[in-house]
């Protein structure tokens, strides 16, 4: 034998040996069904101690009898033929705990099989853990896309890569028949996808959900609001993909659009109810003011009365008492009295000033008259501003009413408006006449009054429903907020003693609340004064028969 053969040989099997025993993977030898040697790995794999395994049945490495059967029927032809087997297979550790090996198994001499077989194990428990935990984790997954009451759409390059039924269902596009569509299809134009992708790029890019509402487009063209969710799969790979969750708001939204259009009833109902409320309160302060002022005129009709009617025989006396003494005059001319009488009469003559007396009685007696005259008209005034519910109710032209008060009042305005009267079309009004004509005298005399030196009176009328209207508008004065918030109240005056009494709009505010109409007043300081008139055409409703006469 040659020595440099043999110490080579020995060398080689050093080197398979050391190879054997370090090896990663576990190498078990069978002959005749049962285990002769095996490395390290094996042992730490099934779970032994270094020697336990050599010379135990190889059936002790698997879980059943079964098993170590199947395997055998599977192998044996392979092995018989000199090919590899290889397979997962499960094995039983020396403590029944049951693990995946993944084996390869060979003839040790594929042309004598009865050599025995040598089997190569590599643990794949946690190869195969992580490949159960990966298909539960898909399963989970398909099932949450199965049933998800949300549409999930995934999108790739600006394509649709892969949808829910829920999306098909949303969008209207049956089986996989929008897989490939271009992103685009599902807004309803051009603008509104390149606006999704403005919004949504830089969130997205950082790695951020993107959140938005806005109309889609569904297969047939037609749109709905939509709630969008959107975030990349990978964000440090942005071609994986996007991740899109589509909720159908259409409901929401209309149900938060009724909610804003309600809101804005309530708005508009609260601030007719405000105006309602100051407008009773207007009404309320009108009628207590009323009941003063009726209150007022009966207490002092009775002294008018007596006084004018004292007055009258105050002026029958005067007139008796001086043709007396004129007759005493004459009588006493004629006769011869005593110097003395006669200079007494003459210095009491001269002291008292008969002639002038005389005189200024007369003027004193019409001036008191007149006084009387006037406190009488204040009584009336306020008569009618309380109860105005005499006179007759006709059918009536209120643009003759306008032009026969202008005449009345002419030469009070003459002086200082150019009067410019272009009267509406308008139905006959039912209404009082002489209390109607009154009001616009009132508004009239005001007007002329609000202009200093010259200035224009503008008069319009017409018709609008159920309602007649005439304006009286002066480029006046104007009046503050201040003024304007007490002109209807009796006696409220802003002019000079003896010019106004305050009486005109009270009582033409109670006339035209009488008749069941409206009075409004449009006024800038400085700038003019406009009031708008307005009557029910067919006449107050409750203390006038409706039929027109
Ligand atoms: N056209 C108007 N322009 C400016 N102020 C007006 C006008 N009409 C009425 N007013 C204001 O309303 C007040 C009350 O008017 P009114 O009741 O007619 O009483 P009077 O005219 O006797 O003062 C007036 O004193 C004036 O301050
Ligand atoms: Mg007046």
């Amino acid at each position: 034998m040659n020595v440099s053969r043999q110490t080579h040989g020995a060398d080689a099997l050093r080197e398979y040996r050391a190879i054997f025993d370090n090896a990663a993977v576990g190498i078990v030898f069978t002959r005749d069904r049962t285990i002769y040697r095996c490395n390290r790995r094996s042992v730490e794999l099934l779970g032994y101690r270094p020697g336990e395994l050599e010379g135990l049945p190889g059936r002790d490495m698997y879980p059943s009898q079964e098993s170590y059967e199947e395997i055998g029927r599977q192998a044996g032809p392979l092995l018989a033929a000199g090919l590899a087997f290889e397979s997962d297979w499960q094995y039983k550790r020396r403590d029944g705990q049951l693990v995946w090996f993944h084996v390869y198994g060979r003839a040790v001499d594929p042309q004598r099989t009865d050599q025995g077989t040598v089997w190569i194990l590599e643990d794949v428990s946690e190869a195969r853990r992580v490949h159960e935990a990966h298909r539960q984790a898909l399963a989970e997954m398909q099932a949450i896309m199965d049933n998800a009451s949300v549409a999930i759409l995934f999108t790739r390059e600006r394509k649709l890569a892969r949808y829910n039924p829920r999306f098909a269902e949303l969008f209207g596009y049956p089986g996989e028949s929008a897989i490939g569509l271009p992103g685009r299809a599902l807004y309803p134009s051009d603008e509104d996808y390149a606006e999704i992708g403005r919004l949504a790029s830089p969130l997205l890019s950082q790695g951020r959900p993107f959140q938005h509402e806005q109309f889609l487009q569904r297969a047939d063209g037609s749109r709905f609001w939509a709630n969008m969710i959107a975030y990349l799969i990978d964000p440090e790979d942005p071609g994986k993909g996007t991740i899109w969750l589509v909720e159908d708001r259409s409901q929401f939204k209309r149900a938060e659009e009724a909610l804003q259009e309600n809101l804005l009833q309530l708005k508009e109902r609260n601030r007719r109810l405000e105006d309602t409320q100051s407008q009773l309160l207007q009404a309320e302060k009108m009628a207590s003011i009323g009941q003063l002022a009726a209150g007022v005129a009966h207490e002092i009709n009775n002294p008018v009365g007596f006084v004018s009617s004292n007055m009258r025989t105050l002026a029958t006396y005067t007139d008796g008492l001086l043709k007396l003494i004129d007759a005493y005059a004459a009588v006493t001319e004629k006769l011869q009295l005593p110097a003395d009488a006669a200079a007494t009469l003459q210095a009491l003559r001269t002291a008292i000033d008969l002639d002038y007396l005389r005189d200024d009685l007369k003027d004193l007696l019409h001036e008191s008259d007149d006084g009387l005259q006037r406190v009488r008209q204040i009584v009336q005034d306020l008569k009618d501003f309380s109860h105005i519910d005499s006179g007759e109710w006709t059918a009536v032209d209120l643009n003759a009413c306008i032009k026969s008060t202008l005449n009345v009042v002419w030469n009070e305005l003459k002086y200082k408006a150019k009067i410019d009267f272009v009267p509406g079309d308008l139905p006959e009004v039912r209404c009082n006449a002489p209390q109607v004509n009154q009001v616009i005298m009132n508004l009239l005399v005001n007007a002329a009054q609000a202009i200093e030196s010259s200035g224009t009176i503008s008069i319009r009328s017409g018709h609008d429903g159920a309602m007649a209207w005439f304006e009286i508008e002066d480029t006046g004065s104007g009046m503050s907020e201040q003024v304007r918030k007490r002109i209807f109240e009796p006696f409220f005056t802003t002019k000079a003693v003896g010019t106004g009494t305050g009486l005109g709009l009270s009582v033409s505010y109670g006339i035209v609340n009488k008749h069941g109409g409206r009075m409004e007043v449009f006024s800038t300081p400085g700038v003019g004064t406009r009031f708008r008139v307005s009557l029910p055409i067919a006449g107050r409703p409750d203390s006038e028969p409706a039929t027109l006469a």
